[in-house]
């Protein structure tokens, strides 16, 4: 039994294997049901009772060593097979990759980013988790305005003096732009905003909004309506013609909602503008000099102007896409609608 074993220890240093079904043969040789291996275990129980101690321990080391053994050209023999070149036809014709589309918000966002950066205007962003201070008391909110209100808001945290919350409007940028920035400040602050609303074809719980905010010394409100009217003229053609509605904001005075010249009929009027001929972009004004004192600017040598208008609404103007719930269902087939206004 001594020398069977020495041999077949012999026998497994010289064991190849090219493929890995001689490795699966090698097995059955050595370890399978009638292997030599497994045989000598059989005899074992013949060996004499002194033996046994030596045999038992030198059989199970020539086990363990097969069976390394055989896993090894096992393992081998695959890594071989795999590079033995590929499988595949590689001049056959590949998958098509189909290409990714901006989103119409991302498009809107972009195009009034890319405007107000010509005119000099910084971006700038905040959280969208907010505190009450930021989103509505720094920006002349009376302590009871109804904004604040379980209905409109998604309260984080009550209970506290200043509780968080997901802000309501983007403006509350405009308060984090005054706290951080030298003057003078031109800024837009492009952001999702979220309401406590019911979801319907004209009103989302979330949606996007862009405020842009100007401060310096002298700043008029003529100056607004320029900076306006060159926007519009820029984004929805040179033809645009814009005009201003008295308004009112807590944290601008005065304010005003500015509409455009509907660039669909013309001011013939058609059922976009609703028949007359004009259609509301935005909300602005001239920032409340409370709203500048809070963030501890001059208001006595310092004015400036703030807007904001939804991207979505815009959006909609641009394409006709008067279903809000569209913007956000990420329907392949409405996504597709966009590919080709795609900039590399
Ligand atoms: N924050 C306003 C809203 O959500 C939009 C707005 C109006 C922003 C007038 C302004 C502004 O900066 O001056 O409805």
């Amino acid at each position: 039994m001594k020398e069977q074993i020495e041999k077949l220890f012999a026998e497994l240093e010289s064991l190849k294997a090219a493929t890995a079904k001689e490795a699966e043969e090698a097995r059955v040789r050595y370890l399978g049901k009638k292997g030599e291996i497994t045989k000598l275990f059989e005899e074992f129980r013949n060996v004499d009772r002194e033996m046994k101690k030596e045999f038992g321990k030198k059989l199970n080391e020539l086990k363990q060593a097969a069976t390394a053994k055989i896993e090894e050209l096992k393992a081998s023999a695959e890594t071989s097979s795999a590079s033995e070149g590929p499988k595949q036809d590689l001049t056959m014709p590949g998958e098509p990759l189909s290409l990714g589309s901006r989103h119409p918000v991302s498009i809107v966002r972009k195009e009034i980013v890319d405007i107000f950066r010509k005119f000099g205007y910084d971006v700038a962003e905040g959280p969208e988790i907010e505190d009450d201070y930021h989103v509505f008391e720094a920006l002349n909110f009376p302590p009871n305005h109804p904004a604040r209100d379980m209905q409109d808001t998604f309260f984080v945290s009550s209970g506290h003096l200043n509780p968080l919350l997901l802000r309501t409007h983007t403006s509350s940028v405009q308060v984090r732009a005054m706290e951080k920035m030298d003057l003078p400040i031109r800024v837009v602050c492009p952001g999702r905003v979220f309401r406590n609303e019911a979801i319907s074809a004209r009103a989302h719980c979330i949606f996007h909004q862009l405020e842009g905010l100007y401060i310096d010394e002298n700043v008029t409100f003529a100056d607004l309506k320029q900076a306006i009217l060159l926007f519009a003229r820029e984004m929805f053609g040179p033809e645009t013609k814009i005009r201003m509605r008295p308004s009112y904001f807590p944290f601008t005075e005065p304010s005003a909602e500015v509409d455009v010249s509907c660039n669909i009929c013309h001011g013939e009027g058609c059922n976009i503008c609703k028949g007359t001929g004009w259609l509301e972009i935005l909300g602005c004004g001239m920032v409340d000099p409370n709203v500048l004192e809070a963030s501890n600017i001059d208001s006595k040598k310092y004015s400036g102007f703030a807007f904001g208008m939804g991207l979505e609404r815009i959006a909609m103007l641009k394409w006709q896409v008067n279903d809000l719930r569209h913007y956000f269902e990420n329907d392949m087939r409405f996504l597709k609608e966009f590919s080709t206004a795609i900039e590399v």
